[in-house]
């Protein structure tokens, strides 16, 4: 069940809903309200396009009432001010030994929860290490393996470079990979989903700029994720991610202890028009 209601008295029958339904499902016959037939329900793709494009707020969907939702008219951020929080964002290295809120944490995620998923499915999974002695514990566990699969010769050819950060780690403990910070974030998915890796990282990447913009730093660790991914599958089952979902990414984050003060410049990207 869908539970698509039509608001009679608020709906102008503009069709804009019969419109933007991307899988065609609604209807509108003669003057009465749109409807979905019960056996089309199936197809809804439960993105709420409906909801969303009703300009009198009369459709609900999902249980979900448009009354509740944000307006868009005067809400939105203006494109200078997105584009210096993009250009402004920083891969962050120096943290604060402190952690967020509970509350806080969970909104950042829920944030990122909007991004777009292939097909809707929404079925990617959030792995929050939310206390930063938990990330110190496993931080240490990671690097102590670490360290004895360097001194076995397991490292490949194409991750010598990574073999430093775990020798400077071996003699002074000195973190270059998690970097020190309270929290990590892992996003996986079902690996039976048409897309689990885009949509995870495209989560993550929702989830940097609302972090950033909440002047929470954030880093994506590829050593971390090429450790568990490929090094210590172990590690997959510490942190209790399902056997059969795929890896996405692993991002830190926490309160900075750097603060920058202007965006960087980059020379212009390479763009091929086709003829
Ligand atoms: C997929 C991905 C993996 C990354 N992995 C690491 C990492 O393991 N350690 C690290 O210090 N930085 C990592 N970075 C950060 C990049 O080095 C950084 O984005 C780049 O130097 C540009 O700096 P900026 O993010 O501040 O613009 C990663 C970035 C991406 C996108």
């Amino acid at each position: 069940m869908i539970d698509f209601n039509v608001d009679s008295a608020r709906c102008t029958r503009c069709g804009q809903c019969v419109a933007d339904c991307p899988s065609r499902i609604i209807v509108m016959r003669d003057h009465a309200v749109p409807s979905i037939a019960p056996e089309k329900e199936r197809a809804c793709l439960r993105c709420e396009h409906c909801l969303a494009v009703c300009p009198e707020a009369a459709l609900s969907i999902l249980g979900f009432s448009p009354d509740v939702s944000t307006l868009l008219k005067g809400h939105l951020p203006e494109p200078d001010q997105l584009e210096t929080l993009i250009a402004g964002r920083r891969s962050v290295r120096r943290y604060r030994s402190e952690n967020l809120s509970p509350e806080l944490i969970d909104r950042l995620i829920a944030v990122a929860f909007f991004a777009p998923t292939g097909v809707n499915t929404r079925k990617i999974r959030f792995t929050v290490l939310d206390d930063r002695e938990k990330t110190a514990r496993f931080r240490d566990e990671v690097m102590n393996r670490l360290v004895r699969l360097l001194e076995e010769g397991a490292f490949p050819e194409s991750k010598t470079y990574y073999a430093r950060f775990v020798k400077v780690w071996e003699k002074h403990k000195i973190d270059l990979v998690f970097r020190d910070a309270p929290h990590l974030l892992v996003v996986t998915a079902p690996k039976s989903l048409s897309t689990p890796r885009e949509d995870c990282v495209i989560a993550l990447t929702t989830f940097e700029l609302y972090a950033q913009a909440c002047g929470i730093g954030t880093l994506w660790n590829g050593i971390a994720t090429w450790a568990i991914e490929q090094m210590l599958p172990e590690m997959r089952q510490r942190l209790g991610i399902p056997d059969d979902h795929a890896f996405g990414y692993a991002m830190l984050f926490g309160k900075p202890a750097v603060h920058y003060a202007r965006t960087v410049q980059h020379h212009p990207p390479e763009i091929y028009r086709v003829p």
